[in-house]
């Protein structure tokens, strides 16, 4: 661990639980309690609390929670030391990485400093190369801008950027893993980019995390990114969010775009709540990540054949997080880009205002491109809606839609159910229960008596650890997790929940802790026996005994089906006798 549990204290004092998740989420007083809406799935109900007494999170509806820094962690998709480092910062408690002395720095940091090299590297040098600069005007970026966009050059050479990367003292290994240089066969290493115009892709700190670069005049790829990276994970990026945030919240909705250039443009135009994907569909994590900004989006397509299939795609992953979505499909420009170079900002404006909603737009395009005073004709309009309406059955606004699907391409809501349920036999499957949204009721219950009785009742880790017990549990989690908090214990020389809490770095298994601290109401009953003015320890040396008595049951079992396999005058034969005497006796006792 690089942080010292003294550091994390003193943040996890300083920012306040209420007030950090007020800054992302809606909270209202319910009982000692705060209540809101789960940021983290497409919910509508209220199923989120955060309970300041005991510092912590917990949704009953996708299970996620933890202390302050596990949400920052989820929300910002940050590490775990990364998230202490940013509420230090937002509350003022002077932070460094104390243990870090002499320490190599992260990944993460050795990345963004490679990232930021070849930043300047590129800003160089497009300096340098007039037919670059020349491109830019052409399509109408003013000088003053081309800073602010961080626009670079990367020059027509296959080694400058490794050539300047190891002049500056950028290791070759990370350069490569930034997707910056890749190595060659025959040895030593060549540039990704040339020849292009290079944008930064920045990340939610505006810290470079990768690169678009865009060929200059015509040719394939017309664009090439940065590859995936630690830093760089495309589903969970928007491009320009950063620099659109401020206005986001101002102007209270979001503009999607789909290119680079189209969110260039309106930034330069004037329309600053502008982001766009990074050249793939628009992913349920990047509505996620838009939806801590605001719930009101508005995507401008383009007014083509593509631009209908994209809408139809577009409904169900907005839908998905609880959004209805509003578009603007350009009829007379190509891109926004086009049209925001034609109309001016205020211009362009005139069109978002003109935004309708996306499920409309669907059901009016429908509505033209069918006779729906037919039979057949509504019979096709209903095929057309079908993949929509199958991907949005789950939603909490299905029934909302499948009205309004109903009433516009006139087949009745009965039949439009009917056809829906029987479409359902091939029901997705969601796989195992995240561990986070593990009830009690989902794990053995002697193993969870005892793990939970590690974490809550005072001084029981210690009997556990002289039982010897914790290597005996079979759930894989529980085991973990009673493995951590040995591991703590012996560390520390004491066990304290909540600083154990704060140590642990990893999400699913704080969810799981933070339902036990806060279990619904319907597992309430399953608390007696770790309340403390409960007699509970019986329960717990019994659960104790149960789990180890399992444990040598299924060892007996193994050692008769081995004594039936080996001959019974060899050395094995009697020491299996031996041991299974043994467990007899204890068995027996
Ligand atoms: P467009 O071709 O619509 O981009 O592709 P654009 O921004 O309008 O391009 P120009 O510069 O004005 O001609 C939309 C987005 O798809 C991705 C990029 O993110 C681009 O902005 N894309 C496109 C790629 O990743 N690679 C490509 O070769 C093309
Ligand atoms: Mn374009």
């Amino acid at each position: 661990m690089r942080i010292s549990e003294a550091k994390i204290a003193e943040v996890a004092g300083a920012a306040d639980i209420v007030h950090v998740i007020s800054g992302y989420v809606t909270l209202k007083k319910a009982g000692k309690d705060y209540r809101g809406v789960c940021p983290f799935h497409g919910d509508t109900d209220p199923s989120f609390y955060v309970s300041p007494q005991k510092g912590i999170f917990k949704c009953f509806g996708c299970g996620a929670g933890g202390r302050v820094f596990h949400f920052i962690m989820k929300m910002e998709n940050v590490s775990f030391v990364e998230s202490v480092r940013m509420l230090a910062a937002r509350y003022g408690v002077p932070f460094r990485l104390e243990e870090g002395r002499g320490r190599p720095p992260d990944e993460r940091d050795r990345l963004v400093r490679a990232l930021n090299s070849a930043q300047s590297y590129f800003t160089q040098n497009l300096k340098r190369n007039s037919a670059a600069g020349e491109y830019l005007t052409n399509r109408g970026v003013p000088d003053e801008w081309i800073d602010r966009i961080g626009f670079g050059f990367a020059p027509d050479s296959w080694e400058g950027m490794a050539d300047h990367l190891r002049s500056v003292g950028v290791d070759h290994r990370d350069a490569t893993l930034a997707g910056l240089i890749k190595s060659r066969a025959s040895g030593g290493h060549y540039d990704v980019f040339r020849s292009r115009i290079t944008v930064p892709i920045t990340d939610l700190n505006s810290a470079i995390v990768a690169f678009g670069g865009r060929i200059l005049g015509p040719g394939e790829p017309k664009y090439l990114n940065s590859p995936e990276s630690p830093v760089f994970q495309k589903k969970n990026t928007l491009y320009g969010l950063d620099g659109a945030r401020d206005s986001i919240r101002r102007e209270g909705f979001i503009v999607v775009v789909e290119g680079y250039f189209d969110q260039i443009s309106l930034m330069i135009g004037g329309v600053e709540n502008t982001v766009a994907p990074l050249g793939t569909a628009l992913g349920a994590h990047q509505v996620r990540l838009m939806k801590r900004f605001s719930e009101n989006v508005i995507t401008v397509f383009d007014g083509d054949e593509a631009g209908l299939r994209a809408v139809k795609r577009s409904i169900p992953v907005f839908i998905a997080q609880g959004i209805e979505p509003r578009c603007v499909i350009l009829k007379e420009d190509k891109d926004p880009d086009e049209a925001v170079r034609r109309l001016g900002g205020d211009g362009f404006r005139d069109l978002l205002d003109a935004a309708e909603s996306m499920v409309d737009f669907l059901l009016g395009s429908i509505q033209a491109q069918y006779d729906l005073g037919t039979l057949s004709g509504r019979n096709l309009a209903l095929e057309e809606c079908l993949p929509v309406l199958r991907e949005i059955a789950d939603s909490k606004e299905r029934d909302y839609l499948i009205e309004r699907f109903s009433s516009r391409i006139r087949v009745r809501e009965e039949r439009l159910r009917r056809v829906l349920s029987a479409g359902k036999h091939k029901r997705r499957d969601d796989g195992p229960k995240p561990v986070g949204a593990m009830s009690l009721f989902d794990l053995p219950a002697d193993e969870r008596n005892v793990v939970r009785g590690m974490l809550l009742r005072e001084g029981f880790i210690d009997r556990v650890l002289e039982a010897g017990v914790i290597k005996d549990i079979d759930h894989a989690v529980l085991r973990t997790l009673a493995e951590m908090m040995a591991g703590f214990r012996r560390d520390h020389g004491v066990f304290d929940s909540m600083s154990f809490f704060d140590s642990l770095h990893d999400q699913d298994l704080a969810a799981l802790v933070a339902g036990w601290l806060h279990p619904k109401r319907e597992e309430d009953d399953l608390r007696p026996d770790v309340e403390p003015d409960v007699d509970g320890d019986l329960t717990l040396d019994e659960s104790m005994d149960r789990i180890r008595g399992r444990k040598l049951i299924r060892r007996k079992e193994e050692i008769q089906e081995r004594m039936k396999r080996c001959p019974p005058e060899g050395e094995e034969f009697g020491s299996l006798c031996r041991e299974l005497l043994a467990i007899g006796k204890r068995l027996g006792k």
